[in-house]
């Protein structure tokens, strides 16, 4: 792993990681891995399974056996699509209850770890520099406050036809994020060798050249 070169975006919800990470790892020819995917799949996998998202030790064993498939912009759990299953928020919460758990993080560890292939990898999530990719060649925090966010957020469904409602969206978020901040496993926190990449007023074709830009200083140096 060491040989590969990792840049591992973390930041809150509708901060645009997963947006960014997957234009940046284009642009440098990189893989891609969007590690709330995993826990999102998980929380599923877990409520099609009858398995609740409090019993650490059976959502373990979920992750552990978790037979995902990652296909262009689609996402197959058990040959089934759930590309747009994955991405509502009653998943999202769930994947923030299940992540909460030490057992279901250490099961999601090695197959996060092997994304990282030659060239290299853009890594996104809460915990890609602290924890899984500790030695990423560059780690940004990437965030903007929660309002901009949630509108983001709106925005993002009323683009695909879905209906949004934003005071349930901000308060969603709200509380995702007050979870993820809070607990004590891979806590969402912008960590000392991190870099603060405040996006709010800032478009997605901005941040992209900003990391792309960061990227290029940090490799040549
Ligand atoms: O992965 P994460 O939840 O952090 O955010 P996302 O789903 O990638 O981005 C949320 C939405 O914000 C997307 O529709 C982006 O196009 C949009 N956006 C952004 O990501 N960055 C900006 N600077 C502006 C908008
Ligand atoms: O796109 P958004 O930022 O809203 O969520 P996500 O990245 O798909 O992550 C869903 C949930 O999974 C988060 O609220 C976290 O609780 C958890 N997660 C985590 O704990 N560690 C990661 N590396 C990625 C996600």
């Amino acid at each position: 792993m060491s040989g590969i070169a990792i840049l591992a975006i973390d930041g809150p919800s509708a901060s645009g990681k997963g947006s960014v990470a997957q234009r940046v790892a284009e642009a440098l020819g990189f893989a891609y891995l969007d590690s709330g995917a995993l826990y999102r799949l998980t929380a599923l996998a877990a409520q099609e399974a009858g398995i609740d998202w409090s019993d650490e030790q059976g959502l373990a064993q979920i992750a552990q056996s978790l037979d995902v498939r990652f296909e262009k912009d689609l996402t197959f759990l058990g040959g089934q699509d759930v590309s747009g299953l994955i991405r509502s928020e009653v998943v999202g919460a769930g994947a923030s209850k299940v992540a909460a758990f030490a057992a279901v993080r250490q099961a999601l560890l090695a197959r996060q770890r092997n994304f990282a292939v030659a060239p290299g990898l853009v890594a996104d999530g809460r915990d890609m520099g602290s924890v899984v990719f500790p030695g990423a060649r560059l780690k940004i925090f990437l965030t903007a406050t929660a309002t901009v966010r949630a509108e983001r957020r709106y925005q993002q469904l009323i683009a695909r036809g879905e209906s949004a409602d934003l005071v349930a969206i901000t308060r969603d978020l709200q509380s995702r994020d007050e979870r993820d901040a809070a607990r004590k496993e891979a806590p969402l926190r912008q960590w000392d060798d991190a870099l603060l990449l405040e996006t709010s007023q800032l478009s997605l074709d901005q941040v992209v050249e900003c990391v792309l830009s960061w990227w290029k200083t940090r490799t040549e140096t």
